[in-house]
């Protein structure tokens, strides 16, 4: 499908959950978070159906995301359903790892394609400070194990705040250590992301030349998303930069979000879509429902405008409620 800025959609990430065992400083609150019900969510069935729904329209890649997606339980099933629909190319994980070690092996039996993993430091102490939770043994096992499935492509998520130059020299030498992709994010001003100041990609490369020398740009597509890629000799993985501020990404979009009540999302930004949940429910057959999606597909806006401070349906929704 196409928008009314002639971009392809082909991309849909779906969050499968708001709930999350970890509590990243710029992402959950510890407390006051008021989760949703089961009812609330879609149903892995409801989930299906809307794949298909999307796959006739065009989507080809589709990204599981939360919250943290692999504390819904059965979601691996759901993700082997989402393998086996005709149409659909690869099926993502973007996962905060710490399940990951109980279930990489199911993962690359059913195939998965790529596995992204939010690790922002190598530092435990540190680990905990920005997660709230004591486990970056559990993560970085989780880590190691997938990292003996070479069919699944693996990315490192770093969001580099509060990081020193040597933690963030330490999160890129993953890449040298290993054939994973080491990705740095600009935060964003959402939700608890506002309250951060922004660590700009020229930042991170200035810290990274100074200990690995420079970075050369590598201009192939290595995921569905809206990385840059970069290479540094004698590394296995590539370094990449996902920046949304200084390097604004939009005119590229090739996406579109389901939350996990079942709000289709056209952009990150902006509270606009359709109450597709309500669709499913009120027993529309499935042609309404496309219909529908293409109709929300019109509201998708040209680009997001986070630096500005007045913002027409500004989205009130957190990341762990949208799934990043
Ligand atoms: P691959 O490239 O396929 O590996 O996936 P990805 O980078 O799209 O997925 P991931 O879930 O790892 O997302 C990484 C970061 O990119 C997250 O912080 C997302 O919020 C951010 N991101 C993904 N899509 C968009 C987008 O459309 N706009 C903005 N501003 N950020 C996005
Ligand atoms: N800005 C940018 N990235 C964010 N993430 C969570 N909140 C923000 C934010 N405000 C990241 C997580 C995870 C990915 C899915 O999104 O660290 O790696
Ligand atoms: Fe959980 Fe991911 Fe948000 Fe961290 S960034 S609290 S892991 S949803």
């Amino acid at each position: 499908m196409r928008d009314t800025f002639h971009r392809t959609i082909d991309y849909l990430r779906i969050s499968v959950t708001d709930r999350c065992d970890l509590r990243c400083k710029y992402c959950m609150p510890e407390t006051g978070v008021e989760p949703l019900t089961h009812g609330d969510i879609l149903s892995y069935e409801e989930i299906l159906r809307l794949a298909k729904c999307f796959v006739r329209l065009g989507i080809r890649h589709i990204k599981i995301t939360g919250g943290e997606p692999l504390v819904r339980l059965y979601v691996i099933d759901l993700i082997g359903q989402l393998k086996k629909i005709p149409g659909i190319e690869q099926v993502t994980l973007t996962t905060n790892g710490t399940h990951l070690a109980k279930y990489i092996w199911a993962l690359d039996k059913l195939h998965i394609d790529g596995i992204n993993i939010s690790l922002d430091t190598l530092n435990p102490v540190l680990y905990r400070e920005i997660t709230g939770r004591d486990v970056f043994a559990k993560v970085f096992s989780g880590l190691q194990e997938a990292l003996k499935y070479p069919a699944i492509k693996l990315k490192i998520n770093c969001v580099p705040q509060g990081l020193s130059g040597q933690d963030i020299a330490a999160v890129a030498g993953l890449a040298k250590d290993h054939p994973v992709h080491v990705r740095f994010i600009e935060m964003m001003p959402i939700g608890l992301g506002k309250e951060f100041p922004l660590i700009c990609e020229s930042n991170v490369r200035q810290e990274l030349e100074q200990t690995y020398g420079s970075l050369q740009p590598f201009h192939e597509n290595l995921g569905n998303g809206p990385c840059r890629y970069y290479s540094i000799p004698g590394f296995q993985g590539k370094i990449g930069f996902i920046s949304a501020m200084s390097h604004k990404f939009c005119s590229n979009c090739n996406r579109v979000r389901l939350t996990a009540d079942g709000k289709l999302k056209t952009c990150l930004q902006y509270d606009r879509g359709m109450d597709l949940k309500a669709l499913l429910r009120s027993g529309r057959p499935d042609h309404e429902v496309e219909l529908a999606i293409l109709q929300a597909l019109e509201s998708k806006p040209g680009e997001h405008h986070f630096t500005e401070t007045f913002v027409v349906d500004q989205e009130k929704k957190s990341m762990f409620q949208i799934g990043g």
